[in-house]
């Protein structure tokens, strides 16, 4: 497939007595959280083969959806600059008027955190309800044909960049990992049949756990992928996990193994984007332990399930993780105040 280098890659695989200490589990930890400057994450993976696709087909602008805090719109608007290209956000909130149609007024957006990055790089954002967002893929779709008719050339990405052709970027990421694994750049790593005992990651749209059940057994990884639900549940996502997993075949006939998949639901926390007080302390815990800064809403939750698998016993302290790092440090920096306490 197609694919425009977007990400600095490799990332790095770190790995700390310390970390492994607090988390209850050997604890390697891919630092996908440092794919690029402000655009980093592990949206950024996914558009490389996303944006690609748009290029083939002459695309001038991007049009793509999320949370208000969205990382993955972020990315795209910073992708978007980088390339010359438009880009227009469809950014779900709870607050104020809102409109498909119509870009948002200045003064309803946010100043702070990712929304802040998607304003400097000059995207266009609409603000959107709950009850509009669910209608987005046919939002998406009718913009998309409105520009159409005005001599525009749109390309849609749907929420989280999490379609088969997305999920490609963490197939890649796999086979990244497993020759930084051959190079000999992982502890105890080489001689294995599988270099760890799972891999886990945050689930927020899918598509990154779509592309590491399929790169996992691929790239000898592990047999095992946790997939920490952030957002729904495990019956959800299993469905979800399952048609990305199904489309993504369709663009490599040779993804045919998958691996397990764990999913978990165990740090789901109060709800989207907000911790409970054990997964907040434990955030700070790793910070001022480690130097790891891990996100609220994705990466702190994912490595706080890992470490609940740990107390739960389902892990030992023998156990070999693979902890991907997905980034979120933006949104993190829009939710100061919730750390006032901890402070
Ligand atoms: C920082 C971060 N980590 C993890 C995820 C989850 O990835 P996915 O949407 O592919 O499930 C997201 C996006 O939802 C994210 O922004």
């Amino acid at each position: 497939m197609k694919r425009v280098r977007l990400a600095f890659t490799p990332t790095p695989i770190v790995h700390s007595a310390a970390l492994d200490a607090l988390v209850g589990a050997k604890v390697f930890v891919k630092r996908d959280d440092m794919t690029g400057g402000a655009e980093a994450g592990n949206k950024i993976r996914k558009l490389e083969y996303l944006v690609a696709e748009g290029q083939a087909r002459s695309a001038n602008v991007l049009l793509t959806c999320g949370a208000v805090q969205s990382n993955h719109a972020r990315a795209t608007a910073i992708v978007a600059a980088r390339l010359g290209l438009r880009a227009i956000l469809f950014l779900r909130t709870g607050e104020g008027p809102t409109s498909v149609e119509t870009p948002a007024p200045k003064a309803a957006l946010p100043t702070a955190g990712n929304a802040l990055l998607d304003r400097l790089v000059g995207a266009e954002i609409r603000l959107v309800s709950a009850a509009e967002y669910a209608t987005r893929d046919t939002f998406l779709e009718a913009e998309a044909e409105r520009l159409r008719g005005r001599g525009e050339r749109p390309y849609v990405i749907p929420e989280g960049g999490s379609n088969g052709l997305g999920a490609l970027g963490y197939v890649q990421c796999a086979r990244e990992v497993r020759e930084q694994v051959d190079l000999g750049l992982v502890d105890g790593a080489k001689a294995r049949a599988f270099a760890f005992d799972e891999v886990a990651v945050a689930c927020g749209s899918g598509g990154t756990v779509a592309g590491l059940a399929l790169g996992a057994p691929l790239a000898r990884l592990a047999p095992r992928v946790r997939s920490v639900s952030v957002c729904d549940d495990a019956g959800y996502f299993r469905r979800v996990v399952g048609r990305i997993v199904h489309q993504a075949r369709g663009y490599d006939d040779t993804l045919q193994a998958e691996a397990e998949l764990c999913f978990d639901d165990a740090a789901l926390g109060p709800r989207y984007g907000a911790m409970s007080d054990d997964q907040r302390a434990f955030l700070v815990r790793i910070a001022r332990g480690t130097g790891l800064l891990l996100d609220p809403v994705y990466s702190g939750k994912a490595l706080y399930a890992v470490h609940l698998a740990a107390k739960r016993g389902e892990l030992s302290p023998e156990s070999r993780v693979l902890f991907i790092h997905t980034g979120g440090l933006p949104g993190l920096l829009a939710e100061g105040a919730a750390f006032a306490g901890e402070l």
